[in-house]
C-alpha cells in the first residue's frame, strides 16, 4: 500500500460536489466509436475468432469463459484454439484510471501502469500486443492488422473507412502497407482508439449499489454494511483496495473510490497446480521484469503484482493473477489465515510477501461472508441509467 493517502469520508460527498445534480449519458466521441468496433471486432485475430471483448467482455469487462468454470479455466483461451496465456484476464473496466508506471520516491514503491506487471504505461500502449500475442489474437504482424481491418469481407469495413478519414484523415482503402513507416504510426492509431474507448463511461460506470450508496440514494444490507466495516477495519482491505472518495488527479475534482491505489504486493499466492499453468515457470510478476530487476539488484519487486480494482469484481473470477481462487469466498479465506502454518501452500514466490498488511486476521466465517456480500455490492448496473455520482473520466488521449 501507499504511504500518503488523501481520502474523504462519505459524509463530505455532498459538499464536494461529488453528487451529480444531471449526469451526463454515455456518449462517445467518434475516435472512441472506432475504437469501439475495434475492440469488438473478431475479424482481427487470425482465425477470426476473437476480439478484445472475448476476453474483456461487459458486463465484468473480464473473461466470460473463466467466470462460467472458474475452477478449471483459470486462464484464456487464445485465438489458436489449445494456446492459453500465463495470467488471468483482469477487467479492462476502470483500468483508464491508472497512472503512468512510476516510482513513487517519497513513498518508496512502484505505482500504476497496465498489465499484473505494469509493463505497458498507458492503454493505447497496453491495445498494441494482444494482436500480435501468439497465445491472444496471434496475428503475425502489424500490417496483417490493418489488412484484416481493411479487408472488403469485414463487415465493419464501411464505419473503419469513414471513422479513419474523420478522426485522423487517414485513407485506409489507400495505405501504402510496404510502408513500414506508414504501418506502424496506422496501428498506433487503431491503438490509440481502442484506448480511447476505454476511457469512456460504459467501462467507467460507477453505477454500483455502493455508489448508489455513496450518493446516499440506498442502504446497504446489515450485513454488506457489516462487510463494509470490517473491509476498513479489521480485515485491512482498504489499506490497499481503498473504499472512500478520493481528491482526482486534476487535484480539485472528487473521484469515488476506485478500490486500488496502483502499488504492487507480494500477497503470497501459491503456485497453480491447474494443469493449463502447472508447467509454467515461476512468475515473479514486477520483479520479473527485464528492466525492474536490471534496476533491483536486491530482488524487492520479485513477487509483486497489482493492485486491481475490485468494482465488478463479483462477475469476473477466477480471482489472482493466476486465476488461483475460483470464489470470492476463497480469496478472503486465504487473505484470513494467509501465513498461519499449514493452512496453505507455500508462496510461489517467497521474496517480500506482506505479512503486515494481510494474513491471520482472526474473521470468523460469518464475517468472511459479510465481506464476501460487500465485495457483491460492487457489480455496475445496480439500477439502469446513469452514475448517481459526478466523477471525471480520464482525461484524454
Ligand atoms: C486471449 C485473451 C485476451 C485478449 C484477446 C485480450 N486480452 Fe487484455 N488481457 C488479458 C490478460 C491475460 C491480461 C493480463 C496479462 C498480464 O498482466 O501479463 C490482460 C490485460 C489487459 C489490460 C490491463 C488491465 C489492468 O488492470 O492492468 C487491459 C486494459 C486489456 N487487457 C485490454 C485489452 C485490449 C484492448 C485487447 C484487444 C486489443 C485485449 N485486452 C485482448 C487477456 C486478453
Ligand atoms: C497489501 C495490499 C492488499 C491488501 C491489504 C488486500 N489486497 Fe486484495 N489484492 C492486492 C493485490 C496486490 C492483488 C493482486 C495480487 C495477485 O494476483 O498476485 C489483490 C487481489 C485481490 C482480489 C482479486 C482481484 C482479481 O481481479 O483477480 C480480490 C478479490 C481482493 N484482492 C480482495 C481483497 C480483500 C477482500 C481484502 C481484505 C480481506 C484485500 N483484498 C486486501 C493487494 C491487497
Amino acid at each position: 500500500m501507499r504511504l500518503s493517502k488523501l481520502s474523504l469520508a462519505p459524509v463530505a460527498l455532498l459538499a464536494l460536489g461529488l453528487i451529480s445534480a444531471l449526469p451526463a449519458a454515455a456518449q462517445l466521441t467518434p475516435k472512441q466509436e472506432l475504437g469501439k468496433a475495434l475492440y469488438f471486432d473478431q475479424n482481427l485475430s487470425l482465425n477470426k475468432n476473437q476480439a478484445c471483448a472475448s476476453c474483456h467482455l461487459p458486463p465484468g469487462w473480464a473473461d466470460p469463459r473463466n467466470a462460467a468454470d472458474p475452477a478449471n479455466l483459470v486462464v484464456s483461451e487464445g485465438s489458436i484454439l489449445g494456446l492459453f496465456g500465463g495470467r488471468n484476464a483482469p477487467s479492462s473496466a476502470y483500468a483508464a484510471f491508472s497512472p503512468f508506471f512510476q516510482w513513487d520516491a517519497a513513498a518508496g514503491l512502484f505505482v500504476g501502469g497496465q498489465f499484473w506487471d505494469g509493463r505497458a504505461n498507458t492503454l493505447k500502449d497496453q491495445a498494441k500486443g494482444p494482436f500480435l500475442n501468439p497465445v491472444e489474437m496471434a496475428m503475425p504482424s502489424k500490417r496483417a492488422v490493418l489488412e484484416a481491418a481493411a479487408d472488403p469481407f469485414n463487415p465493419n469495413l464501411l464505419a473503419y473507412q469513414t471513422l479513419f478519414m474523420s478522426v485522423y484523415r487517414v485513407d485506409l482503402a489507400s495505405l501504402d502497407l510496404n510502408n513500414t513507416i506508414v504501418v506502424d504510426a496506422v496501428y498506433d492509431l487503431l491503438a490509440e482508439a481502442i484506448g480511447d474507448f476505454e476511457k469512456n463511461r460504459e467501462l467507467n460506470a460507477f453505477t454500483s449499489k455502493y455508489d448508489y450508496y455513496l450518493a446516499g440514494k440506498v442502504r446497504l444490507s446489515g450485513n454488506e454494511l457489516r462487510g463494509l466495516q470490517l473491509f476498513n477495519g479489521k480485515a485491512k482491505c482498504a489499506l490497499c483496495h481503498l473504499s472512500a472518495p478520493a481528491i482526482a488527479a486534476d487535484g480539485v475534482s472528487v473521484m469515488p473510490p476506485l478500490f486500488t491505489d496502483f502499488t504492487y504486493d507480494n500477497l503470497g499466492i501459491p503456485k497453480s497446480i491447474n494443469p493449463l499453468l502447472a508447467a509454467n515457470p515461476v512468475d515473479f510478476g514486477l520483479g520479473g521484469r527485464a528492466d525492474i530487476a536490471a534496476l533491483d539488484p536486491q530482488g524487492l519487486q520479485l513477487g509483486k503484482f497489482k493492485v486491481v480494482t475490485l468494482r465488478n469484481i463479483a462477475l469476473t473470477a477466477p480471482y489472482g493473477h493466476n486465476g488461483y481462487f475460483a470464489t470470492l469466498t476463497d480469496i478472503v479465506n486465504f487473505y484470513n489465515t494467509a501465513g498461519i502454518p499449514g493452512m496453505w501452500p507455500p508462496p510461489e514466490v517467497p521474496h517480500n510477501v506482506n505479512r503486515a498488511e494481510l494474513g491471520n486476521l482472526g474473521l470468523m466465517p460469518m464475517q468472511v461472508a459479510h465481506l464476501v456480500a460487500f465485495l457483491n455490492t460492487l457489480s455496475d448496473g445496480y439500477r439502469p441509467g446513469p452514475s448517481p455520482l459526478a466523477f471525471p473520466l480520464p482525461p484524454l488521449p
